[in-house]
């Protein structure tokens, strides 16, 4: 009988329960062991979710030659050095995102990758859902001409995730705030629809005006609750491409604003325009004069692709199917969030360094 892929979850928090779905459904597959450094967190997730074994030590986990996979569900600044360990023990990696606190630190994971044969990804779970999907599709048939420009945005009027002195809050931790928690998913979205993840340079901005008085408040009124809040609540970036296009990201956690929530990539394209969410197509019709707004049939697609990116991981490991996350694009990815943090810092532009 064909071995199972004997997979550790590490982390066992708020989203660690949707790297399960995939792994789930993938019939070779199974999670073994849950490990978090919070030995209750683990307990009680191991019990939850039927999983036989549950530890606080990593070590051993990385040293159990019968763990083929791990998947990585703790906060950021863990990412990269639990890949590391694992890909040295000859373990397959997915982590949750951002990828890393540093394009360094990335680099490293990605080079360890490709040098030990092993599979690894970030799970960018957007790159799976239905719009993300149908516009990928629409591009690559060419409905929209050449796109020149992109916005990708995520906005909210006032969440700001985690607690008062949590990790959400604190920049050596989480590497950042809004823009990494948010904004990285649409950069990322957008950045797979468009096929082009060649930056050359980035003019970025990040600012911290609510966070510290426990979100939206006339901050110059309030009394500040949490002064070693460390990230941005609001971050900007004019992101500009090898090809002379340019993408827009804005992702906010508070901001004074109309909606509550607002996340939608609108691209602008020489023969038509497009919005993600809602999803519809902007072209000229037929007859002189004529424009036409179009709300073009969602992809309903593969099953493989719908059924997310623990499971296009394991395809992987399969050898069955190609990461839709490609470690190169994650790069990329974690090459402009340096520059946005870095603009911000310096106030000029970042010139991406590809050598
Ligand atoms: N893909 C998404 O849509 C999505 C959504 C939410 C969160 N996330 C990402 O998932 C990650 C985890 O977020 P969360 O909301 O689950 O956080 P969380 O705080 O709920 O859970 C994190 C868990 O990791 C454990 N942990 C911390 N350090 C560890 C270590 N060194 N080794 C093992 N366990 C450790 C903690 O004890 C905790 O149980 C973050 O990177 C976050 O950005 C992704």
């Amino acid at each position: 009988m064909k071995k199972k892929i004997r997979i550790a979850l590490i982390g066992s928090g708020g989203i660690a329960h949707s790297h399960l779905t995939g792994i789930d459904e993938y019939e070779n597959a199974e999670v073994v062991i849950a490990c978090d450094v919070n030995e209750e967190a683990a307990k009680k997730f191991a019990e939850k979710h039927g999983i036989e074994n549950y530890t606080t030590d990593i070590d051993a986990v990385m040293a159990d030659k019968a763990i083929d996979a791990v998947t990585i569900a703790t906060p950021p600044a863990f990412h990269a050095p639990i890949a590391l360990k694992a890909l040295k023990a000859g373990k397959h990696v997915h982590t949750d995102k951002p990828f890393a606190m540093n394009a360094q630190e990335a680099e490293e994971v990605v080079n360890l990758a490709k040098e030990k044969g092993l599979i690894f990804m970030v799970g960018m779970n957007q790159r799976y859902t239905s719009e993300g999907q149908t516009a990928k599709q629409i591009v690559e048939a060419g409905t929209l001409g050449e796109v020149y420009h992109a916005k990708a945005l995520w906005k909210r009027r006032n969440f700001i995730p985690g607690g008062v002195g949590g990790w959400f809050h604190n920049k050596k931790i989480a590497g950042g705030g809004a823009m990494l928690d948010i904004g990285v998913h649409l950069l990322d979205l957008c950045m797979y629809v468009i096929d082009n993840f060649k930056p050359v340079s980035v003019s970025g901005a990040v600012y911290t005006k609510f966070g510290p008085y426990g979100g939206l408040k006339p901050a110059s009124t309030s009394e500040m609750v949490e002064p070693e809040f460390s990230v941005d609540d609001y971050s900007f970036a004019l992101i500009k491409m090898e090809n002379g296009s340019t993408i827009q990201l804005e992702a906010t956690w508070a901001e004074f604003m109309e909606q509550k929530e607002y996340s939608n990539i609108e691209l602008k394209g020489t023969d038509a325009g497009m919005n993600l969410r809602p999803m519809k197509l902007f072209k000229c019709g037929s007859e002189e004069g004529s424009y036409e707004i179009i709300e073009p049939k969602p992809f309903e697609g593969e099953g493989n692709i719908k059924k997310g990116r623990t499971y296009n991981w394991l395809e992987a490991i399969e050898g069955k199917a190609e990461v839709l996350c490609k470690p190169e694009q994650s790069l990329a990815i974690q090459k402009i969030i340096d520059a946005i943090y870095e603009s911000s810092k310096t106030g000029r532009e970042v010139i991406i360094d590809w050598s």
